[in-house]
């Protein structure tokens, strides 16, 4: 069977490539060696994570913040199996949705591990060994990543005791002492999970602040909310041992600027320092798909890589790795492949914490403009003085928009609070569109809403002060 186009790999980025290849007329296949489709993000990633997230915050709020407004429904009990049930439902109706957009759209759906051989032609491997060949005027590399690990760190994931994500979505019972490795986004978002459930939770973390590359504001704050939560910080300590014990794990860290070494006694040891692109078993280096210092597959700026016909996206190539991101890959890609001109604005991909409170941001931070020397202007207004959020017992965080001194053009927008991965994308569409904050700031927010405080920042980015102020 001849297709114009075979995507390897049914995540974010691969899916979403096939379906809009077929709706641009091409005849497509999508090989997959998963059981199901998705990818990392729907199976055990993105999806899962925020069934727990939303789970064990309804839990927390129903002690911490139900009885505030007047409803008192006494101590609630954890059924934990219960709410691994919701989550492995949550992602069976969203894999099983993948599967039927296949079908809606025509795609041809191929089990098995997927092998470029070169120009034109991927075979596909399945479980039982046979192996079928097939033509492909155009393949894309839409393989994802995986867990990093500690470099220089000999680790054992048995996903019980030390654990990726993968089995930190998974855990039978909520541990005593749960210590994080990493803190990144999956560290404090599976470590709030388990803190809201009534584990002790530390991060160890090997920069000064948490989320590393945020904006410095928003980080500082953040990391103050997590600890009025109950999350301890070890902050600049670099960890060096990770130990499997009789009762546990041992976690050795020392401090990154020098001193004595410590060990800290675990339950269960998440380790989440980060992900690399996965490549195993696709055979590149055979094809002549070359890769560049970190393994990622390397791309020019229409995702083709160094062999004609091929093209790769995702977490598997460069930027950030982020569903979304991989998704707009997906989508240009198809295009070019089409003969049209796809295109991804690097510069206004949003990126989301899905914590209580949240985190979202989008363009650049305002170290990041320090560092490029840009002349900007910064506005601000906090949460606590929003009608609706002190309506919904919800005054922490804040919104930050930078814009450009002279132009006013908004350069970046960062937001601590409630819901705020909702209200990021109204910054997004008008940086999108080159926006200023004055038109931010002059266009009407329903009252009382949330998404408010955003027009204040603007006021007062754009004419130096907020109304509500
Ligand atoms: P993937 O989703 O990794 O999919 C790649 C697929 O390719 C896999 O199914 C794999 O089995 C398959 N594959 C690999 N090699 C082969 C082969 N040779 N043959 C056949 N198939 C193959 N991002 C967000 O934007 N928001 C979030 O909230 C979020 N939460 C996350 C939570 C966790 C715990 C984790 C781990 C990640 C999260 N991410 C989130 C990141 C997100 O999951 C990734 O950015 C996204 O999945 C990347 O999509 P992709 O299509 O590039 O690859
Ligand atoms: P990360 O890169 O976000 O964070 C890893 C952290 O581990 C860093 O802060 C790093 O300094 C620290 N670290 C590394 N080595 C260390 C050591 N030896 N000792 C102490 N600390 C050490 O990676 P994470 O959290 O694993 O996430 C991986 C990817 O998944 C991210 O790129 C992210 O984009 C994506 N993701 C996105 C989500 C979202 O959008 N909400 C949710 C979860 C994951």
């Amino acid at each position: 069977m001849a297709y114009d186009v075979v995507v390897i790999g049914s995540g974010p980025g691969g899916y979403v490539c096939a379906i809009k290849c077929a709706q641009l007329g091409l005849k497509t296949a999508i090989v997959e060696k998963r059981p199901t489709l998705g990818g990392t993000c729907l199976n055990i990633g993105c999806i899962p994570s925020k069934a727990l997230l939303h789970a064990s915050e309804m839990f927390h709020e129903t002690e911490a913040t139900l009885p505030k407004l007047g409803v008192k429904v006494g101590k609630p009990k954890l059924d934990l199996p219960a709410m691994m049930a919701h989550k492995d439902a949550t992602v069976k109706s969203n894999v099983d949705g993948v599967a039927f957009l296949m079908k809606k759209n025509k795609v041809d759906v191929l089990r098995g591990t997927g092998t470029v051989l070169g120009e034109g032609k991927v075979s596909v491997a399945d479980e039982d060994g046979k192996t079928s060949e097939i033509e492909a005027k155009n393949i894309v590399i839409a393989t994802g990543s995986d867990v990093a690990g500690i470099p220089g760190v000999e680790l054992e994931f048995d996903e019980k005791t030390i654990v990726s994500s993968t089995g930190a979505l998974d855990l039978d019972k909520v541990p005593g002492h749960l210590v994080v490795v990493g803190a990144g986004v999956i560290g404090l978002e599976l470590g709030s999970v388990w803190r809201r459930l009534g584990a002790e939770v530390t991060v160890v973390e090997f920069l000064d602040t948490v989320l590393g590359g945020m904006d410095g504001e928003v980080s500082k704050q953040f990391q103050r909310l997590l600890e009025r939560q109950g999350m301890k910080f070890r902050l600049g300590a670099k960890v060096t041992g990770v130990k499997k014990t009789a009762k546990g794990a041992d976690v050795t860290f020392e401090p990154v600027k020098g001193g004595d070494a410590e060990t800290v006694s675990a339950d269960i040891v998440l380790v989440a320092t980060g992900r690399k692109p996965y490549t195993d078993g696709l055979g590149l280096e055979k094809a002549g798909v070359v890769l560049d210092e970190r393994g990622r597959v390397e791309i020019n700026d229409h995702w083709q890589t160094s062999v004609t016909g091929i093209y790769a996206l995702g977490d598997v190539v460069k930027g950030p790795m982020l569903a979304h991101k991989a998704e707009d890959e997906g989508m240009a890609v198809a295009e070019i492949i089409a003969g049209q001109h796809g295109h991804v604005n690097f510069g206004v991909i949003p990126g989301v914490v899905y914590t209580e409170p949240e985190v979202a941001s989008v363009g650049k931070t305002e170290e990041e403009l320090k560092k490029e020397g840009v002349d900007y202007v910064s506005g601000k207004f906090p949460f606590s003085a929003n009608g609706r959020a002190r309506a919904m017992l919800a005054p922490d965080g804040f919104v930050k928009i930078l814009a450009d001194k002279k132009t006013d053009r908004v350069l970046g927008v960062h937001m601590l609070g409630k819901g705020v991965g909702e209200m990021i994308h109204e910054a997004a569409v008008l940086m999108e569109f080159g926006g200023s904050s004055e038109d931010l700031a002059r266009t009407c927010h329903a009252h009382p809403t949330m998404s408010e405080a955003v027009r204040e920042a603007a006021l007062a980015t754009a004419f130096g002060k907020p109304i509500h102020m």
